[in-house]
Order: C-alpha cells, then structure tokens, then sequence
C-alpha cells in the first residue's frame, strides 16, 4: 500500500517520540512491503518559534491531503502568558476541530509485567483494559460564548452539546464495546448540569439500539474514585471533553505510566493519532521519554487509518516483546538487578522486534 503520513513533532519530548514512531513506520514499510510517504510540518511552540501561528495553512493543508497524521506533542512554558489562540495547545485544538475528529479513542491497559510499574497494588491493577471514548470536538473546549470580561474581574466559559453530537459519539462507544467487552459507563454530572443531563438522556436512547450492551451511567467524581479503586469494572468509558481528557490522564496513572497510552482522534476527514502524554518540557531532550504512547499510536494509524491491522497487531506485539525482555524507561518501575534504558534504546529494541515479525 501506499500512504501518505502528515508527521507533526511539535514541542519536547513530541520530537523524540515522533522520531521514534516514524522508525516504527518506516519499519513497518519495510517488513510488509508498503510505501509510507511521511511528510513533517512545524505545530505548536516549534511554529511559533519559527514566526507563524501555532497550526500554520501549510500544515493543515498538508494534514488534509494526508492519509493518516501523527503529533508528537504540543506545549511549551515560555508561552505560559500568551492569549489562548497564540499558545502552542491552540495547534491541536483547532486541528481537531478543522479535520471534524469528534471520536478521541484512548485505550489503557496493563501489559504484562508492568502490574507493579504503578503506584496502586498489583493485584488491584493485574487485567486493567479500559478504552476511554472522549466526544473530542464539542463542550467547554470550544462553546461560545467565552472570554474574559472587560474589567478583568471574571472570566466565563459555556459548555454545551447537542443531540446530534451525543448520538455520534454514543454510537462509536456502543460500536467499540461490541468488539470488546461489551459494557459502556457513560460517565457525566447530571445530577449539576444540564448537558450531562441531555448527555444521559441521549445516551441512553442510542443505547437502546445496542441491546447486547450493558450500558451503566455514573457521575464524574465517583468514576474518578472508581477508577482508581476498582479499575477492572470498567470496559469502555464514554464521556464528553473536559472529563475524558482528565479520566484518560488517570488511567494512566493506574496502568502504570501516562507515556504508555496511545490515542486515536477519527470520525473526521483525516484520522489523528498521538500519544496522550504532553511535552514534558522537565525530561525533553534528555533520553528519557517513553516512546510506547506513541509506538502504540503508530498501531492505531495502522489499524484506524490504513485497515492495515495485521500490521498494527505486530507493532503491538512488538512493544510488548520488549517489555518482556526487561525494556524499562525511567518512568516505569525497573526489573531487580536491570538498570532502566533511555527512549531511544526502547524504540530501538521495539523496532528490531518489528522487523522480526513473521
Ligand atoms: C490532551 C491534552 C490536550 C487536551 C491539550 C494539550 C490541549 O491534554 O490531548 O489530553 O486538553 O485535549
Ligand atoms: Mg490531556
């Protein structure tokens, strides 16, 4: 097959990450015999350095006739001050939303060996899988109205969701959930808002339609006790914006390590994939970074963007043959009498088990 891949690095440790998953890509070409055409663009803090806005025309139109697109990560403290639309983070916001990637997948679950690489108890962690299914294009991220009022003595923001943006993103957890465990937790605040509460409605309509899941609904902060608690109750967590992005954080937390998850932002024109972790501006540019959140976004592009799912299986396989191999970043608890290895001999010991697939 050939493909056109749009690689945007951005800020930290997203460029040592994306130089990683492109080696898996390239990798992959080479083992299965594709054509990967990958394509870098500046975003985020390293545009703006360069004088442009954070998600330049040239990037986006690159994003647009790309097949699939990978991002590093976007952030940088020295724009700490700026208004919000002069911030790196203003990048990915308005790819998000320019390419219509309402369906932010964001799977978290234990490899094995790595029960204890958390801080919870390995026996309450052992068999955690959890997918967090976060409505990424609506609520309080981009409601108008907001602003910050005249005098500068209040600042406001509008959460709001329609049906038809609750029903989309219903039907992509109820489909997800069909190919797993078959549950859905729709996680809201209806007992507070009003969204949460035309969120339950709705969701529990679409549901209907999906009589072979069992569908439960549970407030946002019980979930985030839950979670932590008892995470092997969860299958498929649906949720809007702002929850999905701090639940999907905590999950992390729980599995081990936030630089282990991987994300995939489809339902648009162009399928997005990133790992979920930030730029760590505190470990960028020192080997440290994990790069299996975005190795394991590489197999997401391969099995969302290109159906190219034996290969995205075999990138999978890979990761986890190198764990089981002793592979530890600093980030995840050492093996007894292993010393932790940098990111780049973790890619490298990931890639050279890609190239050994059958
Ligand atoms: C994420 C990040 C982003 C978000 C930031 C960088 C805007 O935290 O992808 O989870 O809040 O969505
Ligand atoms: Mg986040």
């Amino acid at each position: 097959m050939n493909a056109t891949i749009a690689l945007l690095p951005g800020d930290g440790i997203g460029r040592e990450v994306t130089a990683a998953a492109s080696s898996a890509l390239m990798a992959v070409a080479d083992q299965f015999g594709h054509a990967f055409d990958l394509q870098a663009y500046d975003v985020g803090g390293a545009a703006l350095d360069a004088g442009q806005v954070p998600l330049p025309a040239e990037t986006l139109k690159g994003c647009l006739a790309a097949d699939a697109i990978f991002l590093g990560a976007v952030g940088n403290p020295k724009f700490d001050g700026e208004p919000p639309a002069r911030r790196p983070e203003a990048a990915i916001l308005q790819l998000r939303r320019e390419l219509g990637a309402y369906a932010n997948l964001r799977p978290a679950y234990v490899w094995p060996g790595l029960e204890d690489s958390g801080s919870l108890k390995p026996e309450v962690v052992k068999g955690v899988d959890v997918l967090v299914v976060r409505e990424l294009t609506g609520g309080l991220y981009y409601g108008q109205p907001r602003g910050v009022a005249e005098d500068g003595q209040s600042a406001f923001n509008t959460m709001r969701y329609s049906v038809e943006e609750i029903e989309r993103i219903a039907a992509v957890a109820f489909e997800s959930a069909r190919l797993r465990g078959k549950r859905v937790t729709s996680v809201d605040k209806a007992n507070v808002l009003e969204t949460s509460r035309l969120w339950r409605q709705v969701v529990t309509d679409v549901g209907e339609r999906y009589p072979d899941i069992d569908l439960g609904h549970e407030y946002v902060d019980a979930c985030a006790l839950l979670i932590a608690s008892k995470p092997r109750r969860y299958d498929v967590i649906l949720t809007e914006n702002l929850f999905g992005d701090i639940l999907s954080d905590e999950s992390g937390a729980i599995v081990g390590s936030l630089g282990l998850l991987p994300s995939a932002s489809i339902g648009g024109k162009v399928g997005l994939f990133e790992p979920v972790h930030g730029s760590a501006p505190d470990i960028a540019g020192h080997d440290k970074a994990n790069p299996i959140g975005a190795i394991g976004s590489v197999a997401m592009l391969l099995r969302h963007a290109l159906k190219l799912d034996a290969e995205a299986t075999a990138v999978e396989q890979a990761i986890g043959e190198a764990l089981t191999a002793g592979y530890r970043t600093v980030d995840l608890m050492p093996i007894p009498g292993k010393s932790p290895v940098g990111s780049k001999s973790m890619a490298t010991a990931i890639i050279e088990r890609i190239r050994a697939a059958a």
